[in-house]
């Protein structure tokens, strides 16, 4: 794998995140206590470390070298050794940074988690349809996606998947929103 740009990212930019999420992150524990959720499977914790304390069977990848997490892209790896295996596919403020989100949902289903819970750190209906940038900081090797998704397009490509009446969005205050697919 070649070095990225998330692995210039501070742990107090991550704890920035996370406060700045703050809302987010109550809305996930109390969506954990109330599913009765003991494994997880988190993509992109990045340097975050609240989850993994939470849940008795815990496993992460992410594309910053955390020490914990497998150093991987969640959107090209074999998952098959992680199938059936969890109560949560997390996956917060990651997809955004992907190069589309097509593949990415296809992949969370295919953990076959009971549920599948994916945030948006820049809200979902600011368009009708996707808006796809490049961060200025990508390298050549190294693209930084700031995608950011439409719910209408989102909702066509879950029937398709077949889990679009398992499928919900939420909206927390201004800014995050969260979709969950009860599987
Ligand atoms: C904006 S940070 C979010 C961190 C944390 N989940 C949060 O909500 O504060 C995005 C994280 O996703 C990771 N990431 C981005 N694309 C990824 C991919 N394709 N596979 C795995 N991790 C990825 C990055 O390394 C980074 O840690």
């Amino acid at each position: 794998m070649k070095e990225g740009y998330w692995n210039v990212t501070t742990e107090l930019g991550y704890t920035k995140m996370f406060k700045r999420h703050l809302g987010l992150w109550r809305w996930v524990d109390e969506f954990m206590a109330l599913n009765k959720i003991k494994s997880v499977f988190e993509v992109g914790p990045g340097l975050l470390d609240n989850i993994n304390k939470k849940v008795e069977i815990y496993q992460s990848v992410d594309l910053t070298k955390n020490g914990n997490s497998i150093y991987d892209d969640f959107t090209t790896m074999n998952l098959d050794e992680f199938k059936g295996k969890f109560d949560l596919l997390l996956a917060c403020a990651v997809v955004e940074h992907c190069n589309g989100y097509r593949d990415f949902f296809k992949r969370a289903l295919d953990i076959k988690a009971k549920f599948v819970v994916i945030s948006f750190f820049n809200g979902i209906n600011r368009y009708e349809e996707h808006i796809k940038t490049v961060s200025d900081k990508h390298t050549n090797e190294f693209k930084f996606y700031l995608n950011s998704y439409s719910q209408r397009e989102m909702e066509k490509e879950l029937d398709k998947l077949g889990v679009l009446n398992k499928s919900e969005f939420i909206t927390l205050g201004r800014k995050n929103s969260i979709l969950i697919i009860r599987l």
